[in-house]
Formats: structure tokens, C-alpha cells, sequence
């Protein structure tokens, strides 16, 4: 699994009314140059299209070093989900993984509302879509997709974004990946869920990308504009900050908050604690 890199967000407030207000945000000269070294090669990988085939991961088979706690909520997961991700998956994969679907989990358990279950689900800004088989564990869906901008992106062993996301949906039915901008991707959800969507500058260069890809009301726009009446749209954000932002630009979008709650107790430890919202289009678009 090629290590992506995890953002810190520390100007979120500051940066609010900047994405709300004004079409063409201000950024720091550092940020500026940043942005055009990142839009260099996101361009260039678009352009290239590179695949060196399949990818498919070696399984580990069995998660060793677990401390007593994950190897419970692991095992509670497995029986629950009927799901055995080590015997797909390496280490780091399955373990987040059981991670993402435990954070779905506790949200779902939080709220104590009902699951949502079929339907077509729609994975918003996937990377290589790992975690494909936690969306299908987790929703059981008739047709599950994954949309990334930036689908292109070689890793050091050669491998494409998308080279990964085909080996990881392989065996999923009625699953596809598909690279583009989500914010131009005109298809109709039952549920659609974004695991970290950008709202502010920081995250998007750690993630080496351009900030023209900083476009969150468009983003938040589509989702409401693709939600079926009654579907629903999940969001992971890093913390209550972050969340607070993306809750305002959120609800300017024409999405309606039903349910919230921040995760203090996760299998993988983190800075900051992830808050999970779930929102409804507040009307037909
Ligand atoms: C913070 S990363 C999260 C990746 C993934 N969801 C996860 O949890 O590992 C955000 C991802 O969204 C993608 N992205 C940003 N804007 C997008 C857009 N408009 N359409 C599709 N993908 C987008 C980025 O390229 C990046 O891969």
C-alpha cells in the first residue's frame, strides 16, 4: 500500500469566509509556487495516462501486533460484516481498512438509525480506492463507484492510482472507478460519502495537488444536486474544526444536517478525533 500523506489543518477559521465569499481565493506566495509545482506533474500524469497493469496487493493473511482492543472490535467487525480483509489486503490495508469500516460502524450505532442498505453508492475523492470493500461491507450496494480527480498518479514502483483501484475492486460486483471531477459528474445516489473532502488549502498541497482542485461548494453543490429524494450523504472529517467549516459551505449547498457525531475511541490513533455527519438535499434540484 503506497503511503499517502495525512494533512494538518491549522488556518481553517481564518480561511472560511475565503471560500464562501470570494471566487478567487488569496493565497501565500509559498502556497502560489506550491501549487504550480503540483499542477506540473497532476497535468503531466493526465497526460501520460500511464497503467503497468493490475495491481493486486499480497494478502498478509493473518493481522499480528494487535494490542487486546483492536483484535476485539476486529474480530466483533468480522462476525458482524462477514469480512476477512487480511485475506486480501497487507497489513496497513486491512488494518485501515477495519478502521473505516469500525468509524462507519460507531456512527451508524451513535445515531441509532437504520443502515442504509442497496441502492447506488457513489465514493467521492477515492484516491486509489482502498477501501472499496469496506463501502460494499458496509452498504451492500447494488452499484458502488469511486470518483477521483486525480486518478492518474504514479507510485514509486510504477503502479498507477488506477492500476491499484482496478486490482482493489476486482473482485466487487457492479463496483468501477472512475477518474474525473465529481463536481462535473452529473449521476443520481441513494447515499454518496466523502472520507475527507478538501474545505481548505493545507490538506490539498500536502496531498501534492493543485489549489485550483480547492473547489468544496462545487463539490458539496453536486452532491446535493446527485441525492436521489431521501438519500443521503455521509462526510468524515478530520476534527471539529474542519468539520465546522465544511458543515457551513455544506449547508449554503442546499444539504440539510440530520446527524453528527465526533469518535473519540478509533482502531488507529490520530491527532485529531474524526467527525462523521450524515445530511439530506434540503430540496429537489
Ligand atoms: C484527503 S484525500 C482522501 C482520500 C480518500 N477518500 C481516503 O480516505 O483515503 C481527498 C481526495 O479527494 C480527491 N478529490 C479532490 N477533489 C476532487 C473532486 N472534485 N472530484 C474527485 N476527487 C477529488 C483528491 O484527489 C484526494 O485523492
Amino acid at each position: 500500500m503506497p503511503a499517502e500523506i495525512q494533512s494538518t489543518v491549522s488556518d481553517k477559521e481564518r480561511f472560511l469566509p475565503l471560500v464562501l465569499a470570494s471566487p478567487s481565493p488569496r493565497y501565500s506566495l509559498s502556497q502560489r509556487l506550491q501549487s504550480d509545482y503540483h499542477a506540473f506533474w497532476y497535468r503531466l500524469g493526465e497526460r501520460l495516462n500511464w497503467s503497468r497493469g493490475v495491481y493486486r496487493e499480497r494478502p498478509v493473511r493473518r493481522l499480528n501486533h494487535l494490542n487486546g482492543i483492536q483484535q476485539e472490535r476486529i474480530a466483533a467487525l468480522q462476525r458482524r460484516f462477514m469480512v476477512q480483509f487480511e485475506q486480501q489486503s497487507e497489513h496497513l490495508t486491512a488494518l485501515k481498512s477495519y478502521d473505516y469500516l469500525d468509524i462507519l460502524e460507531q456512527a451508524w450505532s451513535a445515531w441509532g438509525r437504520p443502515r442504509s442498505i442497496g441502492g447506488v453508492v457513489q465514493d467521492v475523492g477515492s484516491s486509489n480506492f482502498w477501501y472499496a470493500s469496506v463501502l460494499h461491507a458496509f452498504f451492500r450496494p447494488t452499484e458502488l463507484t469511486g470518483i477521483e480527480v486525480e486518478g492518474h498518479r504514479i507510485y514509486f514502483n510504477g503502479y498507477s492510482r488506477w492500476d491499484y483501484a482496478c486490482g482493489y475492486i476486482q473482485d466487487l460486483p457492479n463496483t468501477e472507478f472512475v477518474i474525473g471531477d465529481y463536481a462535473k459528474y452529473g449521476q443520481a445516489a441513494d447515499v454518496v460519502v466523502a472520507w475527507y473532502p478538501f474545505v481548505t488549502p493545507a490538506p490539498v498541497l500536502a496531498w501534492r495537488l493543485p489549489l485550483s482542485l480547492l473547489a468544496p461548494q462545487a463539490l458539496f453543490s453536486r452532491i446535493a444536486q446527485n441525492l436521489k429524494p431521501n438519500g443521503l450523504f455521509v462526510m468524515v472529517n478530520q476534527g471539529a474544526a474542519e468539520a465546522a467549516i465544511a458543515a457551513s459551505l455544506c449547508s449554503h449547498a442546499g444539504l440539510e444536517r440530520q446527524d453528527s457525531c465526533e469518535l473519540r475511541s478509533t482502531l488507529r490513533s490520530r491527532r485529531v478525533f474524526p467527525v462523521v455527519s450524515c445530511w439530506t438535499a434540503t430540496s429537489p434540484r
